[in-house]
């Protein structure tokens, strides 16, 4: 193959994010908004027609250098606003490892490619756990570590922590994502949970605690009952909150939805990015997301992973 072109979605965690990392119960859906990549062979490594550094973008380096570093030249363009919580990095990774194997002519699958992207984002940021990766692959929905989900779709191991991943039954529900705009790149606030979590007993329950209401949500989804999913999101919310991860930004906008919301929280790292609504008023959750300085998204789910275009 001379060139090929592969695209992948981005997602938002309903519930358990931060928790996931240390192999708790989280679920997470693959979104309308996709990372499309287009690789073709070159002289010299070039992103958008310019000269790529792959040091500054260590995703690419990582399938690049399972690739034995042949110099490709990349096209990308992108729906999903990066370090948002919506899973940019992740898309862009998954993207690159099946357009990169398609080219080189080698056999993959959204399993090898969540797992290949993987490795990329634990390159980048040597911390984290495969959900981003995994639902951009899979598309539709993922369910972590939560036995009554549906299909087991693959299990990945890191360090002490194991992840079953398996597929779920995208519920008919409409979210509506509030961006406020402000760039919070991951790892940093990984790191933060981790030291709190490794310091802080009362941080650590914190953590189980956001696991649990993970089983409850899988519960919640299983019987259609909207009310206590979008219950559990709050909770989700405050938690999150007390371990630092919010902001006053991402607050404001969670207040402001509850009223025509089951429920909301952020999404994602935190720290700035996005916030997610369960909602049956999408547009009246959308104004109010805009009244606060926010960009709203109503997001369609249950789409595909990863594509050859
Ligand atoms: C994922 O969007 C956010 C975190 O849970 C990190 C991870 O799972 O790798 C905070």
């Amino acid at each position: 193959m001379t060139v090929s072109v592969a695209s992948a979605p981005g997602k938002f965690v309903i519930l358990g994010e931060h928790a996931v990392v240390y192999g708790k119960p989280a679920i997470s859906l693959a979104i309308d908004r996709r990372f499309t990549i287009k690789v073709k062979r070159s002289n010299e490594f070039l992103i958008n027609g310019e000269p790529l550094d792959l040091n500054l973008i260590p995703y690419i380096k990582s399938i690049c250098m399972r690739h034995y570093m042949i110099p490709v030249s990349l096209r990308l363009d992108s729906t999903i606003p990066s370090g948002s919580g919506l899973g940019s990095s992740a898309a862009l990774s998954v993207a690159l490892s099946a357009a990169m194997n398609s080219l080189f002519n080698k056999k993959w699958t959204s399993e090898t490619v969540a797992r290949e992207a993987y490795e990329a984002e634990y390159f980048a940021q040597a911390s984290g756990s495969p959900m981003d990766t995994s639902a951009s692959a899979h598309g539709r929905g993922i369910a972590l570590n939560i036995q009554d989900a549906g299909d087991h779709l693959w299990t990945i191991e890191k360090n002490e922590n194991r992840w079953d991943i398996s597929d779920i039954d995208v519920p008919e529900m409409t979210f509506v994502i509030g961006n406020t705009g402000i760039h919070a790149p991951t790892g940093p606030l990984v790191k933060k949970v981790k030291k709190y979590r490794e310091t802080n007993k009362f941080a650590s329950d914190i953590v189980d605690e956001i696991g649990d209401i993970s089983l409850d949500g899988m519960k919640a989804i299983n019987a259609d009952d909207r009310v206590e999913l979008g219950k559990l999101m709050t909770a989700n919310h405050k938690l999150l909150s007390i371990l630092g991860v919010s902001c006053n930004e991402l607050n404001k906008l969670v207040d402001v939805v509850l009223p025509y919301s089951y429920g909301a929280k952020l999404t994602g790292a935190g720290g700035g990015g996005c916030m997610v609504a369960l909602t049956d008023k999408p547009e009246i959750v959308a104004k109010a997301i805009e009244s606060r300085g926010g960009t709203p998204y109503i997001v369609k789910t249950g789409v595909n992973g990863v594509t050859l275009e």
